[in-house]
């Protein structure tokens, strides 16, 4: 598969990176924003869903269990875990599982712990479930971003903190949390009581160390913890609404199954089901080479940068994800300014750093997993636009 040759129009089929672009006057821009890749899906996705169409019937669908087993497969394949497929329910997306999840056991003014700066749409989903929300901010140390478990625990003990939604790889500052790190956690919410609803959409896009699901940590970790799962991110199938909630016990799952049904949100996708098991059981080696793509576009980038428009712009390669988080505090610019400069200088339109929460003052998100002709026009859009101060 060559990803460099396969940029094609994606307007036509309503995408939300491109629309935003006309929307915002920018038709002449580069969209590198939302975290979709513009990189073409595996060919075995393709096949199974142009079979699917072919059968001229779209009428009610149930679950099968393959897609529920080809998942479990790819887990036990790539990190050596071994899920229980008996525990594995379905999620009309991350997003809409974990509010699913809150509101099926928080009582209303709950307090829900997050790490920001983090994937803001967790803001919108403990304002939407009535909860509020408690912050213990990332700590930014000389090699990049950590938690502050001194903190956490203070806020989880000052504050009364029922949940803690942990981002796992973290977006968008791309850490692989280690075993280690995530005992803490453990530790940390288990003492105090805090159920842990951990988004692991990310888990597959690792480049440096491996990824720890949260529940297999420790006895401790799985007796406080649900997890998210989705091949969204790693297969670029966002648009297929169809992911994975993991519950430790059954009370938990029925729990979730009687809200998900309730909201009609558990009704299966014809197609998401087909290309989910497509994706984990016949498209590997596109993973790979996804793999090796999206890497080749992490160093280029970061070499770009670093060797060009260091210290106005700095940043640091993530340990996961296909986003990077763009230290531009060197250009001494209010965010606003920031994001007029990306978007009316260099007309590059990014993630405004500072919706991930005020530690994002300072900081675009980038999403690398584009065409690299696509990324060298960008990057030498954003040095001229940096010259020219
Ligand atoms: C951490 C995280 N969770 C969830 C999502 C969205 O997942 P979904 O489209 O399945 O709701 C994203 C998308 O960028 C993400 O980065």
């Amino acid at each position: 598969m060559k990803f460099d040759d396969h940029m094609v129009d994606r307007k036509q089929y309503y995408s939300v990176k491109y629309k935003r672009m006309e929307d915002e006057g920018m038709e002449e821009g580069i969209p590198l924003w939302v975290a979709d890749m513009d990189l073409p899906v595996a060919p075995a996705i393709t096949e199974a869903l142009v079979k699917r169409a072919q059968h001229p019937y779209m009428g009610y669908t149930y679950i099968p269990e393959e897609y529920y087993s080809s998942f479990v497969n790819w887990q036990k394949k790539r990190l050596g875990i071994e899920i229980d497929i008996d525990m594995l329910s379905p999620a009309h997306n991350v997003v809409v599982g974990i509010q699913l999840a809150l509101e099926m056991l928080r009582e209303p003014g709950d307090k829900v712990l997050v790490q920001p700066p983090v994937y803001f749409p967790f803001y919108s989903i403990i304002e939407r479930a009535q909860c509020q929300r408690v912050n213990s901010p990332l700590v930014e140390k000389e090699d990049g971003f950590y938690m502050d478990f001194e903190d956490m625990e203070k806020q989880i003990v000052e504050e009364g903190v029922k949940f803690y939604i942990l981002c796992n790889p973290h977006n968008p500052v791309g850490r692989v949390w280690k075993k280690e790190e995530l005992e803490k956690v453990a530790e940390i919410c288990h003492r105090h009581g805090v159920t842990v609803i951990s988004d692991e959409i990310h888990c597959d896009l690792t480049h440096k160390g491996k990824h720890i699901p949260f529940y297999s940590v420790s006895d401790k970790a799985k007796e406080v913890s649900m997890a998210f799962y989705s091949s969204g991110k790693t297969f670029n199938l966002p648009a297929m609404h169809s992911a994975y909630a993991l519950f430790n016990s059954k009370e938990m799952q029925d729990k979730y199954t009687k809200i998900s049904e309730s909201q009609n949100r558990g009704d299966a996708n014809a197609f998401g089901i087909e290309a989910n098991i497509a994706a984990f059981t016949k498209s590997e080696d596109w993973y790979q080479e996804m793999m090796e793509y999206i890497e080749g576009n992490i160093d280029y980038v970061a070499d770009f940068i670093n060797s060009n428009l260091s210290p106005k712009i700095k940043v640091r390669k993530p340990e996961a994800t296909f986003l990077m988080w763009l230290d531009c505090r060197g250009l001494n610019m209010e965010q606003e300014e920031l994001n007029n400069f990306f978007k009316t200088k260099a007309k590059l339109l990014l993630n405004d750093g500072e919706i991930f929460g005020q530690e994002g003052r300072g900081f675009m998100r980038l999403n690398i997993a584009t065409p690299r002709y696509l990324l060298e026009k960008a990057m030498k859009q954003l040095k001229k636009a940096v010259d020219e101060l």
